[in-house]
């Protein structure tokens, strides 16, 4: 039992104690994350950018959204002139956050020269009603033009014929994950439980689940990945990742003829599930530091792990995705014109110093190679003619 006493607000108490006293940590993670009243997200609570708890790329500034849109219309120019879609063209993101990144992206299209965003519906998967409501005010200036744009689940979009680009930054790493702990020579399942006497939260301990038994299996006789590793010592814990292959599945169902594009933290197997990496990538966030006590004031905090690189990748092919590249995110905004746009700024220097300065440090912490900089992007895409080709200016 791994104790970690921490003094915790009566709303998940209550909720743990209801259902037995102990609950499994992705259900832990799930409640502080999307509960509809005390979640981070579900409340709306979630506070991005320099001054809020922490940044992601798009909430820096509008270049993130640029870079990335730059790309979009390259896709989308391909998907026109390929007669890619008869139909309706969608740009569809998934866990908009504040919305920084919908309203970086319209605006990028709107002033490009291309004429690109004519046919094309925006939509926002979003379960989260608290955070529906930041990306309805920041994205109040292009409804009131008449810009399509939509929240809707994917299952509400008709048919299993959308044609369009799919993105989603940052947000497998907020999906919950389990954890599995290596504990007396045993697998465990690691478990969030209330003790009665003190009122407080501890890590705990429930048997494995058959289902994540298989799941190992799987990855082991798929990909080589033995879990515990060998040497691991005791108390070893990772995160594992059940929803990845869902998410995936709910996509790949709906697209006719489409790019996913997803931007989150990941490793390499060989160190995610290492011996060394004896703690996970589990971590949370609050006015801009990090923790690594993941029971702290639950649902007042982020909590986020890292993806696995080849889990994710197996977990997509798997489903019939094509995976046409994977490149870290410094590389890729260098090859959509990083470099050009701080030439750019250095021209302003003369003329408003300071926000020239603040323009500059937000580029290079996009490209900041200890942080947003090592991010991945993973680029898959379904066509239904398997052997069309498609530029990714991202990957070169
Ligand atoms: C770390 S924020 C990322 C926000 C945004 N993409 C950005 O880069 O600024 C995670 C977002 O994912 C959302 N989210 C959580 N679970 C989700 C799910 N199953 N599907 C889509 N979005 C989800 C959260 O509500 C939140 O808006």
């Amino acid at each position: 039992m791994n104790s970690l006493p921490v003094k915790n607000p009566d709303w998940l108490i209550k909720k743990i104690i209801k259902m037995g006293g102990s609950i499994s940590f992705y259900d832990y993670m799930n409640f502080a994350l999307n509960d509809p009243t005390n979640g981070y997200y579900g409340s709306g609570k979630a506070e991005l950018g320099f001054q809020g708890d922490f940044v992601t790329s798009p909430s820096l500034s509008d270049d993130f959204s640029f870079f990335v849109g730059k790309q979009i219309e390259e896709w989308l120019i391909q998907f026109k002139s390929n007669h890619l879609c008869d139909q309706k063209l969608f740009v569809i993101d998934f866990g908009a956050g504040d919305g920084s990144f919908m309203s970086g992206l319209i605006k990028y299209l709107l002033e490009s020269s291309n004429n690109s965003s004519e046919g094309v519906s925006f939509v926002i998967v979003e379960p989260n009603k608290g955070m529906i409501e930041k990306q309805k005010i920041k994205l109040k200036e292009f409804l009131s033009l008449g810009i399509d744009i939509l929240w809707k689940g994917l299952e509400e979009i008709e048919g299993n014929n959308i044609n369009g680009i799919f993105i989603a930054n940052e947000v497998l790493d907020a999906l919950p994950v389990e954890r599995i702990t290596f504990s007396k020579g045993k697998l465990f399942r690691q478990a969030v439980s209330v003790d009665k006497r003190s009122w407080r939260l501890f890590l705990d301990e429930l048997p494995i689940t058959r289902e994540l038994e298989k799941s190992i299996e799987l990855a082991k006789s798929k990909l080589g990945i033995t879990i515990p590793p060998d040497d691991a010592p005791e108390g070893w814990t990772t995160e594992w990742h059940l929803d990845n292959s869902e998410w995936l599945k709910g996509i790949y169902e709906k697209i006719n003829n489409g790019i996913l594009l997803i931007i989150d933290y990941a490793k390499e197997a060989k160190k995610y599930y290492g011996p060394r990496n004896s703690n996970g990538t589990i971590i949370s966030y609050k006015n801009q530091k990090t923790s690594n006590n993941i029971l702290e004031s639950p649902g007042n905090f982020d909590i986020t792990s890292h993806i696995c690189i080849e889990t994710l990748i197996h977990d997509a092919v798997t489903l019939g995705f094509k995976n046409i590249g994977i490149t870290k995110q410094g590389e890729a905004l260098l090859a959509l014109g990083l470099a050009e746009r701080l030439y750019e700024i250095q021209k302003e220097f003369k003329t408003d110093l300071s926000n020239a300065l603040a323009r500059r440090e937000a580029l290079l912490r996009l490209v900041d190679p200890i942080c947003l900089g090592d991010f991945k992007w993973f680029v898959f895409h379904k066509f239904k003619d398997n052997k069309l080709k498609i530029n990714s200016t991202c990957l070169r």
